[in-house]
C-alpha cells in the first residue's frame, strides 16, 4: 500500500487535542475544518468522535496532500474535503457549521489571512457556534517558551508572513466578530487550545 502523507507533529498532538475536542465538542453536529494538511487530524477525530459530521477544507495547492488520507478512511462520518482559503471570501459552503477547528495555522498564514478568517466567521457563523484554534501563542508579548522562540525564528526564515500570534491580539479578532471566550487549555510542547462561543 502507498504511504499516505504523515506528519510526526500531527501524530504527536492528536491524542491531547481530542481529549479537549470530546468534551469542547460534546453538543456539536458538524465540525469545519481550515487547513486540515495531511488529514491525520481529521480521520483520528472523526474516528474518535462518531457524533460528529467532520468536514476538511485546505487551500487549493495542498488539497492533494490532504485527499489520499481522506479516501482511506472507512467510516461515513468524514465529508469529502474541498477547497478554502480563509482569505478567498465568501468561503464555500451554504451555511458554516456549530464548530470550526484548526490547528497549526494561525502562525502559517500572513496576519492579514489571520483577519479575514474571523472576519468571515463574524459575518456568517451563526449564535453558539463553538471555535477551537490549537498552535503555538504568545502572552504578554513573551514567547511561552525557548523552544517557541527558536520556532519563530526558524518560521521568519521560512517565510516573512509567518509567526507566533499574540493571543491578545487573537482574542481582539474574536471580540470584534463576536466571539467571546470559553476557554484556553495548556497543551503539550508548549501549545494551547483556544475556544470561543459566537454570542
Ligand atoms: C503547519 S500546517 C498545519 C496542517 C494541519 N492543520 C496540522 O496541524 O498538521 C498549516 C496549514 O495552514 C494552511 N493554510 C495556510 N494559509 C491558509 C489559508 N489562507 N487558508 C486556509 N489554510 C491555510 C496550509 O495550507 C497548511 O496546511
Amino acid at each position: 500500500m502507498e504511504r499516505l502523507p504523515f506528519s510526526q507533529a500531527c501524530e504527536n498532538n492528536k491524542g491531547p487535542i481530542l481529549e479537549v475536542l470530546r468534551e469542547l465538542f460534546v453538543d456539536r453536529l458538524r465540525v469545519l475544518e481550515i487547513g486540515s494538511g495531511t488529514g491525520q487530524h481529521a480521520s483520528w477525530f472523526a474516528g474518535h468522535l462518531p457524533h460528529l459530521q467532520w468536514q476538511p477544507t485546505e487551500v487549493q495547492q495542498h488539497l492533494a496532500v490532504l485527499k489520499p488520507r481522506c479516501d482511506a478512511f472507512s467510516g461515513a462520518n468524514l465529508l469529502p474535503p474541498y477547497a478554502l482559503d480563509v482569505s478567498q471570501r465568501p468561503w464555500p459552503g451554504a451555511k458554516i457549521p456549530d464548530a470550526v477547528f484548526t490547528a497549526n495555522s494561525l502562525h502559517i498564514m500572513p496576519w492579514a489571512s489571520v483577519q479575514d478568517l474571523f472576519a468571515e466567521l463574524g459575518e456568517r457563523a451563526g449564535a453558539d457556534t463553538l471555535l477551537a484554534i490549537y498552535g503555538p501563542f504568545n502572552y504578554g508579548g513573551q514567547y511561552t517558551s525557548d523552544s517557541n522562540a527558536r520556532f519563530d525564528g526558524w518560521l521568519a526564515q521560512q517565510s516573512p508572513y509567518s509567526a507566533i500570534r499574540d493571543v491578545e491580539k487573537v482574542d481582539a479578532l474574536a471580540a470584534a466578530a463576536g466571539f467571546v471566550p470559553r476557554s484556553d487549555v495548556e497543551m503539550p510542547a508548549n501549545n494551547r487550545l483556544l475556544a470561543w462561543r459566537k454570542a
